[in-house]
């Protein structure tokens, strides 16, 4: 076999393993209610819903609308977690999630404002050219926004609580 065949086929294997290590974002939301939250709100979760079936199966369109067409599945999903941070099938396990080497080595991707260009070039249909720091606004899920979040979550559940308390005092 010559070098280029092999370089190929060890290609062809990769994006193959790729395409069943996603485990997909119902998987991540078991431990990631905040970062799932945000994400289902977003444009990304219901990319795929902007195209029509025959542009679905349209490499001029799927390679940005969708997970990558041999990812898809039966079911066409949009751009989901794993687009951004990588296969989960082997780095979802709480343990090697917690450790920063150990994820990364099997999978998690460093998150760089670059990896957004992979799509939003300037063929995608946007007037102004990407700026990270609105783009990133619109879809935050990072830790601040998450400690945010837990914060009001966890102070409307005390009221709701002191709420059940005052009534069950009532005579
Ligand atoms: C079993 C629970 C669990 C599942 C399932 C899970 N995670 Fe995590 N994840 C964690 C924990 C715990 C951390 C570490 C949090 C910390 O240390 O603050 C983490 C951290 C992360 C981080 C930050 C890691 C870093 O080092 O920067 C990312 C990104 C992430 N998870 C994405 C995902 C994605 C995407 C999925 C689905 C494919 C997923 N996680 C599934 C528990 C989980
Ligand atoms: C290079 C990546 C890329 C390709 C290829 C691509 N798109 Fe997009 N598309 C985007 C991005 C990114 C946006 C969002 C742009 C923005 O609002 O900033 C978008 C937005 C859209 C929207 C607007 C969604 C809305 O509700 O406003 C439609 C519709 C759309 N694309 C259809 C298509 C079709 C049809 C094709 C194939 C002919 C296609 N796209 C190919 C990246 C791409
Ligand atoms: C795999 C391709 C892909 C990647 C990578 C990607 N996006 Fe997108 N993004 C899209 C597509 C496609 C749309 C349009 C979805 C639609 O409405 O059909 C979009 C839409 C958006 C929108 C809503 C449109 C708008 O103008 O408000 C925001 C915000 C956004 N992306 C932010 C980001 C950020 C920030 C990153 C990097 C962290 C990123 N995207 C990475 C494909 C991608
Ligand atoms: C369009 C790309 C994109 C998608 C889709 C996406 N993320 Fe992220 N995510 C990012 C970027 C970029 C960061 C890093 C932000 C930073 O550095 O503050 C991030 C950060 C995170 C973190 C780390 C937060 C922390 O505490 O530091 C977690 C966890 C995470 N994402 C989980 C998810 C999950 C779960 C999904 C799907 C439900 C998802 N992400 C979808 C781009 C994405």
């Amino acid at each position: 076999m010559n070098r280029l065949a092999l370089v190929t086929l060890l290609l062809g294997l990769c994006s193959n393993a790729q395409a069943q290590n996603n485990i997909g974002a119902s998987q991540c939301k078991s431990c990631h209610e905040f970062e799932y939250r945000v994400w289902a709100a977003s444009p990304h979760a219901k990319a795929h819903v902007s195209l029509s079936d025959l542009q679905k199966r349209d490499a001029k369109c799927n390679t940005c609308h969708l997970m990558t067409a041999d990812e898809n599945g039966p079911e066409p999903v949009g751009v989901e977690c794993e687009r951004c941070h990588g296969p989960g099938r082997y780095y979802h396990r709480r343990y090697v999630m917690r450790d920063r080497e150990l994820s990364r080595f099997v999978g998690l991707v460093e998150q760089k404002p670059e990896q957004c260009l992979q799509c939003h070039t300037e063929g995608a249909p946007s007037i102004r050219p990407f700026d990270f720091a609105t783009m990133w606004a619109r879809i935050d899920h990072g830790r601040e926004a998450r400690l945010k979040w837990e914060k009001t979550r966890a102070a409307a559940a005390l009221k709701a609580k002191e709420a059940a308390v005052e009534t069950e005092d009532e005579p």
